[in-house]
């Protein structure tokens, strides 16, 4: 069975055509350098910019094969993007009479996973980190999503990007911090973790992006414009990174142990970060936990992943009509 995935839930228009569980084709095309000059996403410049790149994303998609069924996120997201890849998945499933399902964004970053060989068997615990959400999934059974935790403030994704903006590195912030950090040194700053010895399984990360901003700003915090020339860029980098990594990791293995479950997996743009990979891979063996992380390509938005989604409800008996509109704030 062929799927045609669609996501356009942000700022990259993506389509993709899965066969069973192989990728036979994936357009991810991006729009960073139109949302650039703003230091975010634009959403009226987003959802114009789909626009123009569907089609020609979609022809190149259709081109590896036929689909036997549409796959396209529904929720949540910008509703402006939302509406054009919505619009172009009605559009054909009505012109080739064929089903489609809506899919949820954040479930389908769970669903990347499926697509790793081997695929994690359920019961297992997936953590989402997001440029939106950082949100703690249990799947105790195939199908089955019941959230445990979420961020109570910033999203990690948010926090990447909001601190590269103080370091004065480009926007999207999350690889320009883990190339500055590269160079720097993780144990620079003690910056605090926030809510990591908390009971919950929640997270925050607005305390984090402050203290970043005092470390920035020194006495000058709340005037305008920060003198980069004497901030250690590369250090505060490597220790916001260390710091982010560090909470997430500690606190996706502690629920797994706490739960029994053997299996964690990893998912959204902030899980292609490699320190992130790293620390997860070495705290997850030291508790006897297998790991399962997408590529990075299968880790920030794509359409591969809504195809899996899409799949995996299909297979259920969901099925969706062309009544299906976007839900921008879903749950
Ligand atoms: O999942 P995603 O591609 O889009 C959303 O659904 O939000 O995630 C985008 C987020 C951005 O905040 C971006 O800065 C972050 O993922 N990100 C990273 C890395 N690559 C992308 N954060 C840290 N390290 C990276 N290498
Ligand atoms: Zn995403």
């Amino acid at each position: 069975m062929r799927v045609l995935g669609i996501d356009t839930s942000c700022d990259e228009t993506s389509v993709a055509l899965l066969e069973d569980r192989t990728i036979l084709e994936s357009v991810v095309v991006g729009q960073t350098s139109l949302h650039q000059p703003y230091g975010g996403v634009v959403p009226e410049i987003a959802a114009r910019a789909h626009v123009e790149r569907m089609i020609p994303a979609l022809d190149k998609a259709l081109a590896a094969g036929t689909p036997d069924l549409i796959a396209v996120t529904n929720r949540p997201g910008l509703i402006g993007p939302l509406l054009v890849g919505l619009s172009a998945a009605k559009s054909l499933a009505f012109a080739r009479n064929l089903p489609i399902v809506g899919v949820h964004h954040l479930e389908a970053h769970v669903a990347a996973a499926y697509l790793l060989d081997p695929p994690p068997a359920p019961p297992f615990l997936a953590l989402i980190a997001s440029g939106g959400h950082t949100l703690l999934y249990e799947v105790p059974k195939r199908g089955t999503y019941r959230r445990l935790g979420t961020t109570i403030d910033d999203a990690a994704g948010e926090c990447f990007d909001k601190i590269a903006a103080m370091l004065g590195l480009p926007y999207p912030g999350g690889p320009s911090v883990q190339r500055a950090a590269k160079q720097g040194d993780r144990k620079a700053f003690d910056l605090p973790r926030p809510l990591m010895r908390d009971k919950s399984d929640d997270f925050s990360f607005s305390g984090l992006k402050t203290a970043v901003l005092y470390k920035v700003k020194g006495p000058n915090v709340g005037r305008r414009g920060p003198d980069l020339k004497d901030v250690p860029v590369a250090d505060l980098a490597a220790s916001a990174q260390e710091a982010i990594a560090d909470v997430l990791t500690f606190k996706a293995v502690r629920a797994c142990k706490r739960r029994g479950i053997e299996r964690l997996v990893l998912g959204g743009g902030v899980a292609a970060n490699t320190r992130l990979r790293e620390l997860t891979a070495s705290r997850a063996a030291e508790a006897g936990i297998e790991v399962f992380i997408p590529p990075p390509a299968l880790c920030t938005d794509n359409a591969a992943m809504i195809a899996a989604r899409g799949r995996e409800l299909y297979d259920e008996g969901v099925r969706s009509d062309l009544q299906l509109d976007a839900d921008p704030y879903a749950e």
